[in-house]
C-alpha cells in the first residue's frame, strides 16, 4: 500500500488534520538462534517490509488504535495506559510500548490517534510484533518530542513483549527492528549490546525467504519453557565454572563440562545454545572474508541443532529445509526467528531462485498439503520518521 493511500485512510477513520508517518521493518535472523536471551551473538537485518504507524494528536485525551490488517480497534483513557488488555488483542503491542513510556516517567499529556498497517505476513516468523513495537516507539518519542535513544526504545518494545504479551524473548527482534540499516546484518552482542553493521554483499547470491505458513506462535509456552531450561542448565554448571548465563562457556570448557548437567533433555538445549553461539562467531567471519560456502554450512548445522538438540523446528520447517537443500544453488538453508513454525532463510544462487521457488513449494506442498510462500529479502532500514 502506497503512502498516500494510508493517509487517506487515516483521514477516512480519524479525519482530516496534519499527520505524522513512521516506520518499521521485520527481521530476519542470518544464524544465532535463542542465544540472545543467553547474552549470545546474533546475525539479524532488518527487512524492507514492516509496520507503518501513523498518528496525530487528539484534544480528547483518549488513546486509539486501529489497524488496516485487524477488524478490532480500542480507545482508551489516559489513565488505562499501562494495563494490559486481554490476551491476545493485538494492541498489547503498541499499548504495552507506551507503557514503557509512562512508567519510565515520560508525561503523555494529550491523546493519540493511531492508525497502522503491516505488510510483515502474521506468524511468519519475521518479528511482526517487534516491527508493531518499533514503529509505536519511534512514533510516540517522536510526536512528544521525549527525545529517547533508540537503543533504549529497542529496550522498551522488549518489555513491551515481556509485560503485556507474556513472552520472556530476548533483544533481537527489537534490535534489529530499530536498528538495522541497509544492505547490512547487524552481529549484535546480546549481552553488552554492542554490535557491528556487516555489510551483505552477495555477490550473485539471494537471500530467499520461504514462509511455510504454518503459523508459529510464542505464546504457545515452548519459547518460555526453552528460557527456562537454558536457567536449569546455568544452575547446574555454576558449581564448577563461573556462569551467569550460557555465552560465558565456551564450547570447548562446554565440551568437558556437559556431563554435569544430568538432565538430558536440559543438556541438549545447552548444547545448542552454547555451539550456536561459537557457529555465528565463525559465520561472521566467513561472510567478511567472502566465504559464503562455509557461512552456508554453518547456517545447515544451525538448523540441525535447532533440530536436534534444541526442538524447536517441528515437520514443516524441516520438510522445508530438506527439500531446499535438495536444490543445486543452495549455499544454506535453516529455520529463522523463534522456531515452531514460521520461516525458513536459504541462500540461493541468482540462476536458481526461480527453480527453488517452483520446486520447493510444490515438494513442501506434496508432503504438508500447505502452500508456502517465498519472498527474496530485501534488507532495509531501522525504525524511523516517514513523514
Ligand atoms: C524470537 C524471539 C527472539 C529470539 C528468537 C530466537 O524471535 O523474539 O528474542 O529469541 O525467537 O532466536
Amino acid at each position: 500500500m502506497k503512502v498516500e493511500e494510508l493517509k487517506n485512510k487515516f483521514v477516512e477513520v480519524y479525519g482530516e488534520g496534519e499527520i505524522s508517518g513512521f516506520f518499521s521493518p521485520g527481521r530476519v535472523n542470518l544464524i544465532g538462534e535463542h542465544t540472545d536471551y543467553n547474552g549470545g551473538f546474533v546475525f539479524p537485518c532488518a527487512l524492507s517490509f514492516g509496520t507503518y504507524c501513523l498518528v496525530r494528536k487528539n484534544n480528547e485525551n483518549v488513546f486509539r488504535f486501529a489497524s488496516l490488517n485487524v477488524e478490532n480497534s480500542e480507545e482508551l483513557t489516559l489513565d488505562k495506559l499501562t494495563t494490559p488488555l486481554d490476551k491476545g488483542n493485538w494492541v498489547n503491542y503498541p499499548l504495552g510500548t507506551i507503557a514503557q513510556f509512562v512508567k519510565s516517567g515520560h508525561e503523555i499529556n494529550a491523546g493519540v490517534d493511531f492508525l497502522f498497517y503491516g505488510n510483515v505476513p502474521n506468524g511468519a516468523g519475521l518479528s511482526s510484533s517487534a516491527s508493531l513495537e518499533i514503529a509505536t516507539a519511534v512514533a510516540v518519542n517522536d510526536l512528544f518530542g521525549f527525545g529517547v535513544d533508540q537503543v533504549d526504545l529497542v529496550k522498551m518494545g522488549q518489555k513491551a513483549e515481556h509485560e503485556f504479551a507474556g513472552v520472556n524473548c530476548g533483544i533481537m527482534d527489537q534490535f534489529a527492528s530499530g536498528m538495522g540499516a541497509a544492505d547490512s546484518a547487524i552481529f549484535l552482542n546480546c549481552d553488552t549490546l554492542e554490535y557491528e553493521l556487516v555489510p551483505v554483499k552477495l555477490d550473485g547470491v539471494k537471500i530467499v525467504i520461504s514462509n511455510t505458513n504454518s503459523p508459529h506462535s510464542l505464546g504457545s509456552g515452548e519459547y518460555n519453557e526453552r528460557v527456562a531450561q537454558c536457567q536449569a542448565a546455568v544452575e547446574a554448571l555454576k558449581p564448577y565454572t563461573k556462569i551467569n548465563q550460557l555465552a560465558d562457556i565456551s564450547w570447548d570448557e562446554f565440551k568437558k563440562l556437559e556431563d554435569k548437567i544430568e538432565d538430558e533433555t536440559v543438556r541438549r538445549r545447552a548444547r545448542h545454545v552454547v555451539s550456536e553461539i561459537e557457529r555465528t562467531v565463525e559465520a561472521v567471519d566467513a561472510l567478511k572474508a567472502g566465504n559464503l560456502e562455509v557461512f552456508g554450512k554453518l547456517m545447515n548445522a544451525s538448523h540441525d541443532s535447532l533440530r536436534d538438540d534444541y526442538e524447536v523446528t517441528g515437520n514443516e520447517l524441516d520438510a522445508m529445509v530438506e527439500e531446499a537443500r535438495k536444490i543445486e544453488g543452495v549455499i544454506g538453508s535453516r529455520m529463522t526467528g523463534g522456531g515452531f513454525g514460521g520461516s525458513t532463510v536459504s541462500l540461493v544462487k541468482d540462476e536458481a531462485v526461480d527453480d527453488f521457488i517452483q520446486q520447493v513449494g510444490a515438494n513442501y506442498k506434496k508432503r504438508t498439503y500447505i502452500n508456502p510462500e517465498f519472498y527474496v529479502a530485501e534488507i532495509g532500514q531501522g525504525g524511523h520518521k516517514i513523514f
